[in-house]
């Protein structure tokens, strides 16, 4: 049904939205039709509820110019939207439903390199002095808790400057970056620093929302990696900083309590000290626990 042209009655605003959803009606894809259709809804929803005035909309529309305008190969302000509006977590809680006991998902970020380079079982991550040792170590499971051998384990950070390497061009390139593999028993371990809060790229028109609403720009310290095994399906998650601060108020929403861990203090004589490793550390127990990448029947 289309909305009413003529006949002397007056438009009302469920006529225009029915106009411009049924528009999309003679759409072939199927999917692209859905969508389309959706976003018309959902947008003439949302001005109806607010009341959206046209200097309301005309700034939205200036926003997202300027969202445009800044993007560039380095920076993306439109992730970071998505990422501050809670939509890259929700979109992937939707791709990625995880049974009980298996490794969660969390957002990939913008700092992830591929490539980084293979390092040996304990390696260290670090090219300079980053902040205080932290010994990773778990395992990696199957769902059943069996090892999953050869494992891949892609490791990025941040240093206690708060930057990833991506961040610093007079950075060595893989510095506080690495892939590992586990060993037979699906062991794996390596030598990271901890990590510390840092901050979005908040100079730009998503900052000055954050700061109009009375956000933050904080995300919790966290250690990322990606998962990957032959026959598994991959997760790309985070190992978040049990006592870090802003993990109730993550600015991307990334947070999950199942990925929280403990940085345990470790003394400078303590018989497990990594080689290499001076003063204070830390060590973390983590294992991840893939899913069977099979085919739904
Ligand atoms: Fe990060």
């Amino acid at each position: 049904m289309s909305a009413s042209v003529g006949g002397g009655g007056r438009t009302t605003p469920e006529q225009l939205t029915a106009a411009a959803v049924a528009s999309f009606d003679g759409c072939a894809d199927e999917r692209l039709r859905t969508l389309l259709q959706g976003l018309t809804r959902h947008l003439h929803a949302l001005a109806v509820e607010v009341g959206l005035t046209q200097d309301e909309w005309s700034q939205a529309i200036r926003i997202l110019t300027e969202t445009g305008h800044i993007t560039d190969e380095r920076r993306q302000e439109f992730i970071l939207w998505s990422d501050t509006l809670g939509i890259s977590m929700l979109v992937d809680a939707l791709a990625h439903p995880a049974p009980p006991g298996a490794t969660e998902s969390t957002v990939l970020g913008p700092f992830y390199v591929p490539g980084a380079p293979l390092r040996e079982y304990g390696a260290d991550l670090a090219a300079e002095p980053a902040g205080d040792p932290a010994w990773i170590h778990g395992r990696v499971l199957d769902l059943a808790g069996r090892p999953i051998a050869d494992a891949e384990i892609d490791v990025w950070q941040n240093g206690d400057d708060r930057l990833y390497a991506v961040q610093r061009p007079e950075a060595a390139e893989d510095h506080l970056r690495g892939r590992f593999r586990t060993r037979a028993d699906g062991s794996y371990a390596f030598l990271a620093v901890r990590p510390v809060p840092y901050t979005i790229p908040d100079d730009g028109p998503v900052g000055r929302m954050l700061v109009a609403a009375g956000r933050h720009p904080w995300r919790p310290a966290h250690i990322h990696m990606i998962v990957r095994a032959p026959g598994y399906r991959t997760v790309a998650t985070h190992i978040f900083d049990a006592d870090s601060a802003y993990l109730g108020s993550d600015a991307v929403f990334a947070v999950k309590p199942s990925l929280l861990r403990e940085f345990v203090r470790r003394s400078a004589d303590d018989p497990e000290r990594p080689t290499g490793v001076e003063g204070e550390w830390y060590s973390v127990e983590s294992d991840f626990v893939l899913v069977d990448d099979v085919e739904p029947a």
